[in-house]
């Protein structure tokens, strides 16, 4: 990748133009498609439509919903250059893939009874539900977002390891703020106006999910703060999700994900090192043993906490992997943290490792439910 000299707008512009010179859809040659295979889902009038159907709000049933009940991959059905924002729309989709099948295990893990014996509403299953039933509605609608000359993913296989109540809903918290900021973070790849509308109204509709968690099942204001959590390199952040999906386990003929990929260094905590509240001394660690970072003497490193619209770098120790979250920093909604070898991080490729998500609301998550 090539690096430019200022500013997050650059680094966005650089990251579309990027994406644009990967590896486009418009090599695959249309296939003639089998009866009754995922070809169906070329055809926008095909299943139930979002926005017209009452299937996205309350489909109900155990089973995988629409167009989830689909594993193949479907093939372009026309020739040409692809859409302006399809590879954008190609690594959400596969991203919603990943949160879409987090709901699904939830809808087939659990019952209304395990959350109401674990003290929740008696509300919190019909819930889950409907946010799984929304989420296939998102897949629908980035399957249709991406043009007829590209590929538009399925799913792959997903794993959890989650088994209790209370570990799922915490991830829920997690999983839906952490969308709610890699969504502001695609506008910045968008092309078409049309694209960036569609990316803010998927992100209020996460955030509603948010909200409903945070009032009914923590019990807490729903509210973040005046500004939810901006950050430019929506994916790195859709990279972090790749450890949901069971390796080998995505059809062929889906595209490569997220990309580009800088495949960094996963970033977590070390337990006990931190209150995560602002101000508080925290110790990095970096979680993927295959994946660790390499530090050059001879640099100074930072740690870059982003939040609200906000950045604030810190300086990190290579040595004790130790820094400091800002003091400055509302406890409310996200912070998300990366490594740079520069203040501010103000490219992607000064990112060496990350992102971390801290979670400032419910504070439950912060003192660990597990
Ligand atoms: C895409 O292809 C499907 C199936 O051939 C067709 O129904 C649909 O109208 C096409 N969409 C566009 C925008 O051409
Ligand atoms: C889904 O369940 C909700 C809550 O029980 C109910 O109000 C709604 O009518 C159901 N929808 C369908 C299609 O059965
Ligand atoms: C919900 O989806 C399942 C699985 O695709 C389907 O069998 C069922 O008919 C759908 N329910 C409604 C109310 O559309
Ligand atoms: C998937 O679900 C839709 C809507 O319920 C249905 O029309 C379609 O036949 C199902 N397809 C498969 C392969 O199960
Ligand atoms: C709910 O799930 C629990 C745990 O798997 C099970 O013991 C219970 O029978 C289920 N309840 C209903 C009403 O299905
Ligand atoms: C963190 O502290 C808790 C409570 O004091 C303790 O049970 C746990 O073992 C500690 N964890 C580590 C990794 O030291
Ligand atoms: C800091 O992280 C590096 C990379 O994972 C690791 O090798 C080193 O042991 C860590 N240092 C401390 C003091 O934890
Ligand atoms: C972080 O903030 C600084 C100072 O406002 C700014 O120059 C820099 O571009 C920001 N970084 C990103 C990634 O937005």
């Amino acid at each position: 990748m090539r690096s430019v000299s200022a500013c997050c707008f650059s680094a966005a512009l650089l990251l579309a133009e990027t994406l644009h010179a990967a590896p486009t859809p418009q090599d695959v040659a249309p296939k003639a498609s089998p009866p009754g295979s995922s070809q169906v889902l070329a055809n926008p009038d095909f299943g139930p439509i979002p926005g017209e159907s009452s299937y996205y709000s309350s489909n109900n049933s155990t089973l995988p919903p629409f167009p989830g009940n689909y594993t193949q991959p479907v093939m372009p059905t026309a020739k040409g250059p692809p859409g302006p924002d399809d590879l954008l729309f190609q690594n959400l989709l596969q991203a919603e893939w990943a949160i879409y099948a987090f709901y699904q295990y939830g809808v087939e893990t659990f019952n209304q009874s395990v959350f109401e014996d674990a003290g929740y509403p008696s509300t919190t299953y019909q819930r889950i539900v409907e946010i799984r039933d929304n989420e296939a509605g998102h897949g629908r609608i980035f399957e249709e977002a991406i043009s007829n000359t590209s590929v538009k993913p399925a799913l792959c296989k997903y794993q959890f390891g989650i088994a209790s109540p209370v570990a799922y809903l915490a991830a829920h918290t997690v999983i839906e703020i952490s969308s709610m900021a890699f969504l502001t973070g695609l506008i910045l790849q968008a092309t078409l106006d049309s694209s960036k509308a569609a990316l803010v109204a998927i992100a209020e509709v996460e955030s509603r999910h948010e909200a409903w968690g945070l009032i009914d099942v923590w019990n807490e204001s729903p509210f973040g703060g005046p500004a939810d959590t901006v950050f430019p390199y929506a994916n790195e952040i859709l990279d972090t999700t790749k450890v949901f999906i069971v390796p080998g386990s995505c059809p062929k003929g889906n595209p490569d994900y997220p990309i580009p990929s800088q495949n960094l260094p996963a970033l977590t905590y070390v337990d006990n090192t931190t209150t995560l509240l602002p101000g508080s001394p925290i110790t990095l660690a970096f979680s993927n043993p295959a994946n660790q970072p390499k530090f050059d003497a001879s640099k100074t490193y930072y740690a870059v906490f982003f939040h609200g619209l906000l950045n604030i770098t810190e300086p990190f120790d290579t040595k004790t992997n130790t820094t400091i979250i800002p003091p400055e920093f509302e406890a409310k909604g996200l912070f998300l943290g990366v490594i740079s070898d520069t203040p501010g991080a103000p490219t992607i490729d000064t990112v060496v490792a990350g992102p971390i998500f801290i979670i400032e609301q419910p504070v439950e998550i912060n003192s660990g439910v597990s």
